[in-house]
């Protein structure tokens, strides 16, 4: 019997090149192996866009085709959504009662979270008590599939740690059963913005796996370059290119990052072209997860069943696992 891997993103809307090669690339070759439940976490939305929820169901559906276009295969894995999942919503009651106030209040992320809430929304604003389960919501998550192992950013490791003190605590006072979760780092993603900085949907600096192969080549175009170099046949700095020579070594081949090497050091390759060849390579090597998301754009009601089918499955797993904790909690 595999081991269970639980991971989950809330539905931020359409996912870009950082998501695909940190994150979801990684997920691909995990469903090799494990038995793994990837969801989107609409419940976690919520703790910070309550106000907001007029795009929730179509992010939601974004997040799932990109998931689909990339790969993770729902024959494989199993894809649903955390709200269409309620025996989370119970397991997370039973958690919260075993959940010590400090060790949430003292959680690293979340203290970040209600920072950047604060000077969002001015001060004054309220750490929701939702916002403050944040740790035990996502515990519930993982829990609810007893798993083994979490795939996640460094960013969420705190979150884990969590996850295990409150399996343990569960572990102590009611008898032997959840696993200790570990987290599996996510290998840190490559690919930085257009503009140098970490890529991110709201620094404008991303570019989107479902974007088009003009709006792609359009953005490339923006891409920062070596900031010394004027004229195209000055003389370039390949390492110090801030942005297009590293995308290059991702996108390209050996050869290929060679002989770009060779032709900006000697002046032979302007800026402007490389860019213009550099869109073209993305766009290669893009062209199948993009004809696969059109497909899934096309047929919207094949992703809701993938959705429907995916969650059904996982609130088989899930009441199984709540079924046992009522029985050790000693609920009626
Ligand atoms: N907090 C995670 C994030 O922001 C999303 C998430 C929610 C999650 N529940 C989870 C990740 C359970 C892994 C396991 O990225």
């Amino acid at each position: 019997m595999n081991e269970t891997i639980v991971s989950g993103m809330r539905p931020t809307g359409k996912l870009h090149l950082g998501h695909y090669l940190g994150v979801i690339k990684n997920w691909v070759q995990l469903q090799e192996k494990y038995n793994c439940y990837f969801f989107v976490a609409d419940w976690h939305a919520l703790t910070t866009k309550y106000d907001n929820t007029e795009e929730l169901k179509q992010n939601t559906k974004d997040v799932v085709m990109d998931w689909l276009a990339c790969g993770i295969d729902p024959e494989k894995s199993t894809i649903y959504v955390q709200s269409l999942v309620p025996e989370i919503a119970e397991l997370n009651i039973y958690l919260g009662m075993i959940t010590p106030q400090n060790w949430v209040e003292r959680d690293p992320t979340l203290k970040d979270m209600a920072k950047i809430l604060k000077t969002k929304e001015g001060q004054g604003t309220q750490v929701n008590y939702g916002l403050m389960g944040y740790p035990v919501l996502m515990s519930a998550d993982i829990m609810m599939m007893n798993s083994k192992y979490v795939p996640v950013g460094i960013d969420q490791v705190a979150h884990i740690e969590i996850t295990r003190d409150i399996a343990r605590r569960f572990n102590n006072l009611y008898g032997e059963f959840f696993n200790e979760p570990e987290p599996i780092l996510n290998e840190c993603s490559l690919i930085c913005g257009l503009d140098g900085n970490k890529m991110g949907k709201s620094f404008k600096n991303d570019i989107k796996i479902s974007d088009t192969d003009i709006e792609t080549s359009k953005k490339v175009m923006t891409a920062i370059t070596d900031r010394s170099r004027l004229r195209k046949d000055d003389l370039g700095h390949p390492d110090e290119c801030e942005v297009a020579f590293k995308y290059w070594k991702i996108f390209g081949s050996d050869d290929e990052v060679k002989t770009i090497r060779c032709e900006c050091e000697k002046g032979l390759r302007g800026c402007a072209q490389c860019k213009r060849e550099l869109g073209d390579k993305i766009n290669l090597c893009l062209s199948e997860i993009r004809e696969k998301r059109r497909y899934y754009e096309q047929h919207p009601e094949i992703v809701d069943e993938i959705i429907e089918k995916g969650s059904q499955k996982a609130r088989i797993k899930a009441k199984e696992v709540l079924q046992n904790v009522r029985d050790l909690v000693k609920m009626y």
